[in-house]
């Protein structure tokens, strides 16, 4: 599979802490691409660095073949890379529509915005029942749904989701790793960042390993289930 988005000896950090050291990752087109790593490692800062919200230090970002590093996050997302936010980050006064409106203002998705938000209903029934509801009045999953749809509505061609099932009960969280690989069928390319490393390595194809910032061990997933980085970090054993 060739890759969509590539890091090479990426480095990035805030103000003079650098965090990520020469981190170099693909995310195959139409595939699932694990990070995995504890807190700390530096998995949000990865992503953050992706997608133009933290200046890369050093290094290149390649999307479908061309340099992006240097453009600023809103053309990264009319390009066709979304960042899914860790912890959400819904706007709590607005209702569920008003939230996934919000996701196509580029001018890429305006246009499609009508037939993206009934594409999202149907991924997301239950968006679909609470169209009007205020987004703070949402449960944890819900909002998490809110957060996915509203990053679908932008028509992303490569989705980083950071840590989606964070804080989740354990029905909740499986049922968003449910929805990935639907969303790969949608023609999506994808990272995900997770802490739930069986449930990621089952349905990523590849994954990377970050500690203190560097990739540790790479792979697939029975090729990192059986490194010692894996499983003596994540597994307990
Ligand atoms: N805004 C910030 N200013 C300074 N340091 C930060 C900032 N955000 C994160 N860091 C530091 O960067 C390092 C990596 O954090 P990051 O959030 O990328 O880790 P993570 O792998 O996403 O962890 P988690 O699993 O807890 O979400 C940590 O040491 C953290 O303290
Ligand atoms: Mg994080």
């Amino acid at each position: 599979m060739s890759a969509i988005l590539q890091a090479r000896e990426l480095v990035s950090g805030y103000g003079d802490v650098r965090i990520l050291h020469a981190v170099d990752l693909s995310v195959a087109e139409g595939g699932i691409t694990a990070v995995l790593g504890s807190n700390g490692a530096g998995k949000t800062t990865l992503f953050r660095t992706l997608a133009g919200l933290l200046a890369a230090g050093a290094g290149h970002i390649e999307f479908c073949g061309s340099p992006i590093e240097t453009l600023p996050s809103h053309v990264r997302v009319e390009r066709g890379v979304v960042l899914v936010p860790e912890g959400r980050l819904v706007f709590p006064d607005m209702s569920v529509e008003e939230n996934l409106r919000i996701g196509s203002v580029n001018a890429r998705a305006r246009s499609k915005c009508s037939k993206t938000l009934s594409t999202v209903y149907d991924l997301f029934p239950r968006l679909d029942e609470r169209r009007s509801q205020a987004a703070g009045t949402l449960s944890g999953g819900e909002q998490q749904m809110l957060a996915l749809g509203r990053g679908l509505m932008a028509l992303p061609k490569v989705l980083l989701l950071d840590e989606p099932t964070l804080g989740l009960a354990p029905t909740m969280a499986k049922q968003i790793f449910e929805i990935i690989p639907n969303l790969v069928e949608l023609g999506l390319s994808i990272l995900i960042a997770e802490q739930d490393v069986h449930r990621t390595l089952q349905c990523a194809q590849f994954g990377y390993v970050l500690e203190n910032g560097k990739v540790a061990v790479s792979g697939t997933g029975p090729e990192l289930m059986q490194t010692p980085a894996v499983s003596e970090a994540f597994l307990g054993h």
